[in-house]
């Protein structure tokens, strides 16, 4: 009989989560090192990956830090280069770095603006999945997992801008290379899903447009906010860490191609 509570173990795996020095990667890098993975924490705030390190040492985890700008090939490729010869191959995979823009209607949307969060957001995962792919095909088996957003599958628009196209975009982009890339490497042994995170506070994505506002336009955008979550509330980035150690694992081995919405409820309703 399989033993169940060693199920959602990874020793002896190696990950690599890309923006880990903060927000979302970093609790993902935390909760992966927990589990037994040794983690490449990579970023392109080197200080910040290192202080994610930190912690995850302080808790008796294996992590390194690791520079990487996801959108630069020739960073993308020299941080691959190093991985491999550091570590031999690859287990896990969380594309997790992204960025925002100010809110922004789309008229108005510059096009070096799109050009920098698409750069980023989606180019960003496959330069990195097209790397990781050959080192998991060599090993037979790997979880990709892509950060998406309920943006990507939900239009919003609560009578303010509070988003804007491009990253809606992108992230809808990160679904189909999800579903495509599953569909391609299942045979392969390597599973890729994406989870979609709704609203979740405790990192600095936004931080730019938050400090633009006025403590009215806050309270207005903390309300339209919380009036579209049934549970009512912001996730956290600890919410999120059972989800991703679970598609990291061998505990979600026949699940792939799926698009998992993380929002206290909001794209059901
Ligand atoms: N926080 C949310 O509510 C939310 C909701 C939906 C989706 N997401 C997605 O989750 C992911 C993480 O977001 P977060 O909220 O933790 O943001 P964050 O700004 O707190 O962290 C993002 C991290 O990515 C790094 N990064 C940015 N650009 C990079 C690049 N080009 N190369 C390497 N590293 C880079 C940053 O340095 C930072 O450490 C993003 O993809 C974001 O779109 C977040």
């Amino acid at each position: 009989m399989q033993n169940y509570t060693d199920m959602f173990r990874l020793d002896g795996r190696v990950a690599v989560v890309t923006g880990a020095g903060f927000g979302l990667g970093r609790a993902f890098a935390l909760g992966l090192a927990a589990f037994g993975a040794t983690v490449v924490c990579a970023d392109r705030d080197m200080p910040n990956a290192e202080e994610t390190v930190g912690l995850a040492r302080q808790s008796h985890g294996k992590a390194e830090a690791a520079h990487v700008d996801v959108a630069e090939e020739a960073s993308v490729d020299a941080f691959w280069d190093k991985l491999k010869a550091d570590h031999g191959g690859l287990d896990i995979l969380i594309n997790n770095a992204g960025v925002t823009s100010l809110p922004t209607r789309t008229h108005e949307l510059s096009i070096a603006e799109w050009d920098r969060v698409t750069n980023i957001n989606l180019r960003g995962v496959f330069l990195c999945t097209r790397r990781a792919l050959p080192m998991m095909m060599a090993r037979k088996r790997g979880s990709i997992i892509n950060i998406a957003s309920i943006a990507g599958l939900l239009g919003y628009y609560p009578d303010f801008a509070r988003l804007a196209a491009n990253y809606s975009a992108a992230k809808a982009g990160v679904i189909g290379l999800t579903r495509q890339a599953a569909a391609e490497y299942a045979a392969d042994g390597i599973r890729v899903n994406a989870i979609a995170p709704g609203w979740h506070g405790g990192t600095n994505l936004g931080a730019a447009s938050r400090g633009r506002w006025t403590p009215e336009q806050t309270a207005r955008a903390e309300a339209a906010i919380h009036a579209g979550i049934p549970m009512g509330r912001r996730g956290t980035p600890d919410d999120l860490v059972g989800l991703a150690v679970y598609l990291a694992s061998d505990a979600s081995s026949y699940l792939t191609g799926q698009v998992i919405a993380h929002d206290g409820g909001w794209s059901a309703v």
